[in-house]
């Protein structure tokens, strides 16, 4: 059964060190399974221009022709994607936040439901929750199903430290490994519903802009794959979403 499993690692690190390590680890430690690990370093990856044109016209019109699509493949045919970047000034490393920046069209029209993910961070001190936590609230918006993070401290690399980082390492990878197997189904949470509303709507009072999203969202009702909401939480949700869009419309109307 382990054998079908496919798990891409993205590591935001620019070398390979404390982060590439743990995911060296993961690696090792379940052989059987088929886990590459991406290193974004040594990747062609440009920077975004800020242009829009993922966004607005669809991601084929970005006007970079890198690496970008290579890595979606990965993680594509991957059950599950382990994000992981060094913290660095409490944060993502910049490398991250690039290719962050390049898949952001995702946030607008996420593909990857049914898909699971785990965020992953060392750090020398403090930071690797906020990191995580980065991670993770980013790219729930593409759709996937997150388990606990990975924060390990790295800062004296002694054999106590070294033994419990990856004794918690393992024990995330472990619950990653059984959501996979158990293709535990996750219901979208209150703020995914809002965030559905609010892209649904703006796409729809944006669409000559914003052909890309327009077209997504047309055949797209409640969420962005059935399922049955009860009424009073389909009600609350548009409440609170409308509030907000309404917001939006009042700062972009002057
Ligand atoms: C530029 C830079 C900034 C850093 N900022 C932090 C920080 O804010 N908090 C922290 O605890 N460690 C910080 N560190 C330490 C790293 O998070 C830590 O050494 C990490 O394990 C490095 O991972 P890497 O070897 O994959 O780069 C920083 C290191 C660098 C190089």
């Amino acid at each position: 059964m382990d054998k079908s499993i496919k798990i891409a690692a993205i590591c935001g690190s620019p070398h390979r060190g404390n982060t590439y390590e743990i995911l060296r680890m993961l690696k090792q430690s379940n052989p059987e399974i088929d886990f590459k690990i991406l290193m974004l370093s040594e990747l062609d990856l440009k920077d975004c221009f800020g242009c829009y044109s993922c966004i607005n016209n669809g991601e084929d019109t970005c006007p970079h022709k890198d690496d970008r699509d290579l890595i979606i493949e990965e993680m594509k045919n991957a059950d599950a994607t382990i994000f992981a970047s060094p913290t660095y000034a409490r944060a993502i490393s910049a490398l991250m936040k690039k290719f962050v920046e390049r898949t952001s069209f995702m946030a607008h029209r996420p593909i990857f439901f049914g898909k699971y993910a785990m965020a992953l961070s060392t750090c020398g001190g403090f930071g690797a929750d906020l990191t995580c936590k980065y991670l993770t609230e980013n790219f729930t918006q593409y759709g996937f199903n997150f388990v606990p993070s990975v924060e390990l401290m790295v800062a004296r690399k002694t054999e106590n430290e070294t033994a419990r980082n990856r004794i918690q390492a393992r024990k995330a990878y472990v619950k990653l490994i059984s959501a996979i197997k158990a293709e535990e189904k996750i219901e979208p949470t209150f703020a995914q519903l809002v965030y559905f509303n609010i892209f649904k709507s703006i796409s729809e009072w944006n669409k000559l802009k914003g052909r890309a999203d327009y077209e997504f969202y047309q055949d797209k009702k409640d969420y962005y794959y059935d399922i049955q909401i009860p009424f009073w939480k389909k009600s609350i949700v548009k409440w609170i979403a409308g509030k907000e869009i309404k917001k939006m419309k009042v700062n972009t109307s002057t």
